[in-house]
């Protein structure tokens, strides 16, 4: 039987992601080249301001909390998953790629509670509303459902997030969410009510489509 729609990254065990190479297997989602914004970002804002603890929140392969670790040498990353698996891939890339002295792992429902407050959070938690999560042979539908579904409006996951997170940051943090129409609406609007004081935008991808929420608290 010839098995189609399998992502290519699953096949050869790697994903290129921002200059490094990421190990990944089916139970973490394939790094994005979109979620390479949140990442210009975040370094854009670590460089002006000097700030430098991280928090990643559903860290799948590490992809973000490696990157971000390995961009910035003096920087301490905390990086959550609900995932087991998962936070075992994020672990075996951060030994390979030299960070894991400054990476903590943290088996969390969004963000353990012993770490204190950040400087920087990035989320990229799942975005799709249940009943439209694409179905093998679509290649997302290999992904793992943790990774992908969001509940039945799509936003489950970054409701736990935005309830958390004017406790995990730090005055003048940065928080960075990724998400997609049609849901990224509602994500803003989610944002707004948590940090009705902050200044709040949201930015569009390579594709032109609106792909992040950006909070400057
Ligand atoms: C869309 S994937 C993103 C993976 C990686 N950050 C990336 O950008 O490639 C979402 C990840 O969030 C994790 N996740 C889902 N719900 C979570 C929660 N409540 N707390 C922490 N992680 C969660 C999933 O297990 C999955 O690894």
């Amino acid at each position: 039987m010839t098995v189609t729609g399998i992502p290519q990254a699953y096949v050869t065990g790697w994903k290129g992601f921002y200059r490094r190479e990421f190990a990944v297997n089916e139970h973490v989602l394939v790094p994005r080249p979109e979620t390479e914004h949140l990442i210009e970002d975040a370094l854009e804002f670590m460089h002006a301001s000097g700030r430098r603890s991280i928090l990643d929140v559903g860290t799948g392969s590490g992809a973000i909390a490696c990157t971000l670790a390995g961009e910035i040498p003096d920087a301490i990353v905390t990086a959550s998953d609900v995932s087991l698996p998962a936070l075992a891939v994020a672990a075996q890339n951060a030994a390979r790629l030299g960070v894991s002295g400054r990476c903590t792992f943290a088996l969390a429902d969004i963000a353990p509670d012993d770490q204190g407050r950040f400087d920087v959070i990035v989320a990229n938690l799942p975005y799709i509303a249940s009943a439209d999560v694409p179905h093998k042979p679509h290649p997302v539908g290999f992904e793992p459902r943790l990774a992908t579904d969001g509940g039945s409006d799509g936003l489950a996951q970054y409701r736990k997030l935005l309830a958390a997170a004017p406790r995990l940051v730090r005055p003048g943090a940065l928080l960075l969410m990724e998400a997609a129409p049609p849901t990224i609406g509602g994500l803003r609007a989610l944002a707004e009510a948590a940090f009705p004081q902050a200044a709040i935008t949201v930015h569009r991808d390579y594709a032109g489509l609106e792909r992040y929420v950006r909070v400057a608290t």
